[in-house]
């Protein structure tokens, strides 16, 4: 598939049979000739909604269009789905940031074989450069092994653990990264959920928001909620 929202066919599609019902009505649809083929998307493997695709596509490019200054990060890529999204727009924009992937790559979810070999094998499918792979705890690459200055950061570490355990971890995050964004910098945090702002949607890793309120109480920066179907997420720029 060559376009910015989808990378590749979603695992949940590979992997699971389809219902007789979505059998029926693509048969219907195949001999309607409407072009159009429903496939059933399950976010728990395919990790994030088209709907976020497009907010980060939006999102990267308003920082490059912006000129600030900095390389692109990400906090826990594992198979790159966002990874090779971000890599498209560095691309097709022709910027000379450099993608920083961050991963102890400890969690599978559904995936099976090595999380980093997919990772590397998505980027050739995408005929993008490697990105830079930084291997290992974040306790042990960050801040360390950051680049000088990150102009857009995306927060992606749930696994759906304790919610403590996981606001530890957002707090250690936002600690490495936020001396390092300058102004006009973009993050998105990644399952943020406000039950004020978001309706839809599910609370799936509520430490997000738990290391967000005490991060950030004392600092200058506003968080915007976004639409993300299913799942939640929300960006706030660097004052
Ligand atoms: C939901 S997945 C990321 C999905 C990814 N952004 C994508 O688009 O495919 C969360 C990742 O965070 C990683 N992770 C969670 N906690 C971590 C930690 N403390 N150090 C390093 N990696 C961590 C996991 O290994 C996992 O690959």
């Amino acid at each position: 598939m060559n376009n910015y929202f989808i990378t590749r066919q979603p695992y949940s599609v590979n992997n699971r049979k389809e219902s007789k019902l979505l059998v029926f009505v693509n048969k219907g649809l195949r001999f309607l000739k409407t072009g159009l083929n429903i496939q059933q998307q399950d976010t728990s493997v395919d990790m994030n909604t088209v709907e976020q695709r497009i907010n980060y596509y939006h999102l990267l490019n308003s920082v490059i269009s912006d000129n600030v200054p900095g390389e692109v990060v990400e906090l826990g890529c594992f198979t790159g789905q966002c990874a090779v999204l971000f890599q498209k727009v560095i691309e097709q924009r022709k910027s000379n940031k450099q993608l920083h992937l961050y991963d102890s790559f400890f969690a599978t979810f559904k995936h099976k074989g090595s999380v980093e070999d997919e990772l590397k094998k998505n980027f050739e499918r995408a005929q993008l450069p490697q990105p830079n792979i930084h291997k290992g705890g974040f306790e042990e690459t960050l801040p360390a092994q950051l680049p000088e200055q990150i102009a857009f950061v995306h927060i992606d570490c749930g696994f759906g653990g304790d919610k403590f355990q996981h606001k530890a971890v957002m707090l250690h995050c936002f600690a490495s990264i936020y001396p390092r964004m300058p102004k006009g910098a973009i993050c998105v945090l990644m399952d943020y959920y406000d039950a004020k702002e978001n309706s839809e949607g599910i609370d799936i890793n509520p430490g997000v928001k738990l290391a967000y309120d005490e991060f950030f109480a004392d600092k200058p920066e506003d968080i915007v909620a976004l639409f993300g179907n299913q799942y939640n997420h929300a960006y706030f720029r660097k004052v």
